[in-house]
């Protein structure tokens, strides 16, 4: 059986890890870790690995040979740390957006019952805070 980080057993599959590019690893990986509260683990071999503390880690990758592909990251977040990260992209001067399409500056969102806003990293990676998880049906 497989256990995880925890030693707990693991008994549904769960995301671990995915690689994000960048540029600029050590930029990137601080500009998430700033506004989302975090902190930059040590480097594993090419990668510099953000803990998201719910055992997913975030492994920023350095592409350099060809542009990145913009991806959508999506982050759940306490409620009662929301305005913290919305204040910490207003203090490094990061526009933020109620919407995935990023026309509607400097609101947030209130889908599910909850708040949301959308923010690009330095590569573009269209960057998500939410309190309350999408209902999907
Ligand atoms: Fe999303």
């Amino acid at each position: 059986m497989p256990y995880d980080q925890h030693q707990q057993p693991v008994t549904a599959v769960q995301l671990n890890h995915t690689n994000v590019y960048a540029t600029d690893q050590r930029l990137s990986a601080e500009f998430i870790a700033e506004v989302l509260g975090l902190k930059v683990s040590a480097p594993a071999g090419p990668f510099l690995p953000v803990d998201l503390g719910n055992g997913v880690t975030l492994d920023y990758y350095e592409k350099r040979d060809e542009p990145i592909q913009a991806q959508h990251y999506a982050f759940l977040v306490p409620d009662d740390q929301f305005d913290a990260m919305i204040a910490r992209l207003d203090a490094i001067r990061v526009t933020y957006y109620a919407d995935p399409r990023l026309t509607d500056a400097g609101r947030i969102n209130h889908l599910f019952g909850g708040r949301g806003a959308y923010f690009t990293d330095p590569d573009g990676h269209v960057m998500e805070i939410i309190t309350r998880p999408y209902i999907r049906r």
